[in-house]
């Protein structure tokens, strides 16, 4: 079987514009990069929303680069199959593992270090901030997008696939769980947020949820703003954004409030 060329998105070279699909490009001088390998039925689906704002300019400085496995060309005979009826019997389809298998070996040949392998489903572990630090920390990823009723378990167990989740719904696939996770991962490399601060300050980051935020104009449709945030005190506003923080986290995520509690809550001598 021949095997198609990945596609890469990250800038070979500068020009005046430049398209979100035209990011793609292979590039070994991007080696250092924070890398996203994805494995998806839908490579047009990528860079999608990462190719804009932040996450796109990013891409387009080598701060990151991102490339997409098609899992098609690595399908079964003349139609390229990549699905078979569950074992057991049931509703939909469910992806084969020597395609996927295919697929995954593919995109670890490519890599100068290996990344971890993360497969999008709803039965993962639920994405938190601490794992987009920890991965954003690392080389990169390799994101695995299923689709019909999921991955064989196989899979799975064979290349220790760590399952991560978006939450307890579900979609119809894991390329917008894929692009949720890069997108949390691209923003806390160096260099991709302008103000460091933000990144520091906003929900999670200190445990909490962050307080509310207010700008111009003061007053609007007979709202204003509260007055300790236009007194230009800023013990005072700090104090302020601490109270609304720890109050909208204890009434909202009493999980993430209790968590607090006890990493703040001297034990008693
Ligand atoms: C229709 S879903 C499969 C759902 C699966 N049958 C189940 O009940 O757990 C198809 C694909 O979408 C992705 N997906 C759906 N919901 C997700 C979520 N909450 N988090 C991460 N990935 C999700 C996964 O990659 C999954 O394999």
């Amino acid at each position: 079987m021949t095997i198609p060329p990945t596609k890469s998105h990250g800038r070979k070279s500068i020009q005046a514009s430049v398209k979100p699909r035209e990011l793609m490009s292979t590039d070994p001088r991007l080696a250092q990069a924070w890398q996203a390998q994805v494995i998806t039925l839908f490579p047009e689906a990528f860079p999608g929303i990462l190719g804009l704002s932040l996450t796109g300019r990013a891409l387009k400085d080598r701060l990151w680069q991102l490339s997409t496995v098609d899992l098609r060309t690595f399908g079964e005979g003349r139609h390229r199959n990549v699905d078979d009826t569950p074992a057991g019997g049931g509703a939909g389809m469910v992806l084969r593992p020597d395609v996927m298998g295919r697929a995954i070996e593919h995109a670890q040949r490519g890599q100068s270090v290996r990344t971890p392998l993360i497969y999008l489903s709803p039965r993962g572990r639920p994405m938190t901030q601490a794992m987009a630090q920890s991965l954003a920390a690392g080389p990169g990823v390799t994101l695995i997008c299923g689709r019909f009723e999921g991955l064989d378990q196989r899979v799975i167990d064979h290349y220790d696939v760590t399952e991560v989740s978006m939450g307890d719904f579900v979609l119809t696939g894991g390329e917008i769980p894929a692009q949720a996770l890069i997108d949390a991962c691209v923003r806390l490399l160096p260099g991709v947020l302008g103000n460091t601060a933000s990144a520091e300050e906003e929900s999670f980051s200190t445990g909490l949820l962050e307080h509310p935020q207010y700008t111009k104009p003061a007053l609007w449709k007979n709202h204003d703003i509260p007055d300790v945030l236009l007194s230009g005190h800023h013990a005072k506003i700090r104090e302020w954004q601490r109270v609304q923080s720890e109050d909208l986290t204890r009434d909202r995520r009493p999980d993430l409030w209790a968590e607090h509690l006890r990493h703040t809550t001297k034990p008693e001598t």
